[in-house]
């Protein structure tokens, strides 16, 4: 049952600044493949992010350096494929924009051509606002990514919360208010202190959706398989489960072991 204000059908970038405005709390949350992307995007989310995360959940690395454009276009596409109403969204890469907006460009131009998403994201502030301006000139929708930005985790040495200090809080709010007047159409903020989400949420236009980041802000993030309870070693203090798939699909599979083991699988009906 849907508490919004609004029966929002088909999600858009400019359905997410609407949301914002009418006070709609925006939810998103990951996908890497059409048959999950099915489920969720039929279960009413706003926004789906093909994050790089899956570098971590689908591959099984430690960080999400490793994973590739063509990687993350290849789990792009498949999503693309298993949704009608939400808005996707496809992380861009570490290495992929950095340094070069031209090769940030073309990346970007990738991912739109070869997945069908309907908009980017990648982490940073004025350090990569040239690659934002660079891909926002070819018409393409940038949402920003502030605060723990895991791609930066060698510089970061920790997956703690950032800007707990006044310093590092100026930065990230100026980087805010700078990718709303480049043209970003909104903003994930990770692991930060509530109180400044709430502060970032309320001094610019654009919808901030966080994670670790409180309920001062217009919409909230989580990672599919985290909430999904698919892996117990991963215990941060933001994680709400709402399932625990790893335990159930662990019985279900003892079941089914025991089940060919004893030959009781297949039985007369499940035969030809
Ligand atoms: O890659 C990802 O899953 C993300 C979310 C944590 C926001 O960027």
């Amino acid at each position: 049952m849907s508490v919004a204000k609004k029966d929002y059908k088909r999600v858009t970038t400019n359905t997410l600044g609407e949301m914002k405005k009418n006070g709609d709390k925006i939810s998103m949350l990951t996908a890497y493949d059409y048959t999950l992307a099915k489920i969720i995007d039929g279960g009413g989310i706003d926004v789906i992010l093909v994050g790089d995360s899956a570098s971590n959940v689908m591959a099984g690395h430690e960080t999400t350096l490793p994973i590739t454009l063509d990687q993350m276009i290849y789990h792009a596409a498949s999503v693309v494929r298993g949704v009608n109403r939400a808005l996707v969204v496809v992380d861009m890469p570490f290495g992929s924009y950095q340094g070069n907006s031209l090769e940030a460009l073309s990346s970007a131009i990738r991912i739109m051509k070869e997945s069908g998403g309907h908009s980017v994201k990648l982490e940073g502030g004025s350090e990569v606002i040239e690659s934002i301006e660079r891909i926002l000139t070819a018409g393409i929708p940038v949402m920003g990514h502030l605060g723990l930005t895991p791609q930066s985790i060698y510089k970061f040495g920790t997956y703690t919360v950032r800007a707990k200090e006044e310093v590092e809080a100026e930065k990230l709010l100026a980087d805010a208010k700078l990718l709303e007047k480049t043209g970003c159409f909104a903003l994930v903020l990770e692991k930060v202190p509530a109180k400044l989400a709430q502060e970032v949420a309320e001094s610019i236009s654009i919808p901030v959706i966080g994670i670790g980041a409180g309920n001062g802000i217009d919409g909230q993030v989580l990672v599919l398989h985290d909430m999904l309870g698919m892996n117990h070693e991963f215990n941060p203090r933001f994680l709400r489960r709402y399932l625990n798939l790893a335990d159930d699909i662990k019985v279900a599979v003892q079941s089914y072991v025991t089940d060919v083991k004893s030959s009781d699988f297949p039985n007369e009906k499940e035969q030809y």
